[in-house]
């Protein structure tokens, strides 16, 4: 039996940090291997440093480990993007076509490559955005993982390269830091309301984005690539929801464990990129074509976030009754 060797590329960022684990335990240690360009934790085991614009290093891993199936999660996101237009654009797209010309010569088995809802635009619509659409991104996170999607969908089409990808959510998540989004906010007020009890938000109150809690981004993607190929209709990527909210929204919710916390409201540009997206997903194809179901929403997310990432500062939660 042929065994499954897994190269996860950005294996230290928001996602890779749980996603690695996840796999880990679905496939055994010995066979996933967390590549970075950053150095991992003291003690991790099969490592590497990896730059994910070096495509002659990917190709000798892949050969040298006997890669079967690459997660490559490496990439600039929105706000960061838009102050370094050429950076973001090189990382987020020369990464994939490197690593989809891999999968085509070795003739790896799967491909797992995450888009965003950032490839909606001003012009898509703002609630129930469905999966077809006008789609008219205008950052570079957005153009780039919109270009991205159509790199996908050629390398199937044309090379039977069996990619598959979900346009995430903000995620939401307590074991890495996310780095230079937009709704990084929604990570960074639970830091804040357990440490200073004040946030200051760089949206406006209102500012409603689709968002999904971490646990349910790992399942949807091991879910993904564990249906069998015929199940996948979307060679682009697949729209998917968890909840939507605003700020004013989760701080109301994290109010009731942390009653004295605060919220001030001082939008900068990233409040101009949040509104140029959906606030809300439609996610019918991923509902039919692999049975998707998120099972968090934004009170059982932030009851799990507040608990999680108190026992990691060592914080005691004031015990809240509740009202009924
Ligand atoms: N979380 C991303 C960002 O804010 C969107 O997918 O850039």
């Amino acid at each position: 039996m042929k065994i499954d060797k897994i190269l996860v590329i950005g294996a230290c960022g928001q996602i890779g940090t749980e996603l690695v684990t996840a796999l880990r335990s679905q496939y055994g240690e010995e066979n996933v291997i967390a590549a970075d360009i950053n150095l991992p934790k003291p003690g991790t085991k099969n490592h590497l440093c990896l730059d994910v614009l070096d495509h002659e290093k990917i190709e000798a891993v892949v050969k040298e480990y006997g890669i079967t199936q690459i997660y490559l999660l490496a990439a600039m996101l929105s706000a960061n993007g838009e102050q370094n237009a050429d950076a973001a654009w090189k990382l987020n797209v020369q990464s994939l076509l490197s690593v989809l010309k891999i999968a085509k010569e070795q003739k790896l088995d799967k491909v797992f490559w995450p888009s965003s809802i950032a490839v909606f635009g001003p012009g898509s619509p703002k609630y129930n955005c469905p999966q077809q659409t006008r789609i008219e991104p205008n950052t570079v996170y957005g153009i780039s993982k919109r270009a991205g999607e159509y790199w996908c969908n050629y390398y199937f089409e044309k090379y039977g390269v069996d990619v598959r990808s979900i346009r995430f959510p903000g995620l939401i998540s307590y074991t890495a830091p996310p780095g230079g989004g937009t709704t990084d906010y929604a990570v960074s007020i639970f830091h804040e309301a357990l440490e200073n009890q004040h946030y200051t938000c760089f949206l406006t109150e209102d500012n409603c984005l689709p968002m999904m809690y971490m646990p349910d981004a790992i399942r949807a993607t091991l879910e993904l690539m564990n249906v069998p190929k015929e199940k996948i209709t979307i060679r682009t990527s697949y729209n998917l929801a968890g909840m939507s909210f605003a700020p004013c929204d989760i701080a109301a919710e994290i109010k009731k464990h942390i009653p004295e916390f605060k919220v001030a409201y001082e939008p900068d540009y990233r409040n101009a990129i949040a509104n140029s997206w959906p606030a809300s997903i439609k996610d019918e194809q991923a509902r039919k074509d692999w049975e998707w179901k998120p099972k968090y929403d934004l009170k059982s997310m932030t009851d799990d976030m507040l608990q999680k990432l108190s026992e990691i500062k060592g914080m005691q939660l004031p015990v809240v009754e509740e009202v009924y």
